[in-house]
């Protein structure tokens, strides 16, 4: 049977005296892709920053690899091997796109096959050419694909992409799906946020629909196909 990579349950989390997760529960599996999706505000960045620490959940559990992480730091829990591609993409504006990769390079003993700069060059070509271009000068694609640059570097056992096709041209969002698909292919446990049920039910083996906080339906991606209704009536489509 797989190994359990993260498993959250019964995670409340609040923004001051506004609660935004009421118990909210997922897991992710070794080596699988699950998608986590909701309508906007629902809860799933919050559900993000609860697992890496950002905002402190103040009730269930939060395992990751074996260990309970919910009161740890942040940097604690990034460093156990999560690797975080935010919401608003968030690189280093004054580094180049060399330095944004350079710095992120982690945990290279631990990694089976090691993320290079060549290979990350590889993946994303356009990072090549703009190598020694300042962060705060890319466009919006090309700053997404540095973020995910970024965070595989860090060779994470899970990879998380909070909404890293939005606001892209449908060229760019098509070589970032190529990209997940890769990436699954090559085995890489990720867990992935994001509005299109399409492309999602296409790659990822499960999926979650979280609604004010709470997860409202979990299962396959043939599961997810199978109920129109679903979709309707928990993401709007
Ligand atoms: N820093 C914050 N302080 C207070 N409330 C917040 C904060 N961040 C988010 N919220 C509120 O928490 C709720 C959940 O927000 P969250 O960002 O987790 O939603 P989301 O599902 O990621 O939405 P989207 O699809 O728009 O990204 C929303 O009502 C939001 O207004
Ligand atoms: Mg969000």
């Amino acid at each position: 049977m797989a190994e359990t990579l993260l498993e959250i349950d019964g995670v409340e989390t609040c923004y001051g005296l506004s609660q935004v997760l009421f118990g909210l529960s997922l897991k992710v599996q070794s080596g699988e892709m699950v998608a986590l999706m909701g309508r906007n505000g629902m809860g799933k960045t919050t559900t993000i920053r609860s697992i890496m620490g950002m905002t402190g959940a103040r009730a269930g559990t939060i395992r990751f690899a074996g260990e309970q992480v919910r009161s740890l730091p942040s940097y604690k829990i990034a460093k156990l091997g999560i690797g975080l591609v935010p919401e608003g993409r968030q690189i280093f504006p004054n580094l180049t796109v060399y330095e944004n990769l350079v710095a992120a390079s982690g945990n290279r003993q631990g990694a089976s096959d090691p993320w290079t700069i060549e290979k990350i060059h590889a993946l994303f070509p356009r990072l090549a050419e703009r190598g020694n271009n300042m962060g705060v000068t890319l466009s919006g694609g090309e700053q997404q694909m540095l973020a995910i640059g970024r965070a595989l570097m860090t060779n994470p056992k899970l990879l998380i992409l909070d909404e890293a096709t939005e606001g892209l041209a449908p060229l760019i969002r098509e070589e970032i799906w190529n990209c997940l698909s890769m990436l699954k292919g090559r085995g890489q446990s990720v867990l992935v946020i994001d509005k299109n049920v399409a492309n999602l039910s296409r790659i990822a083996d499960r999926h979650y629909i979280i609604e004010r906080g709470r997860t409202v339906w979990t299962g396959t991606s043939e599961q997810l196909i199978a109920e129109p209704d679903l979709q309707h009536r928990y993401l709007g489509i």
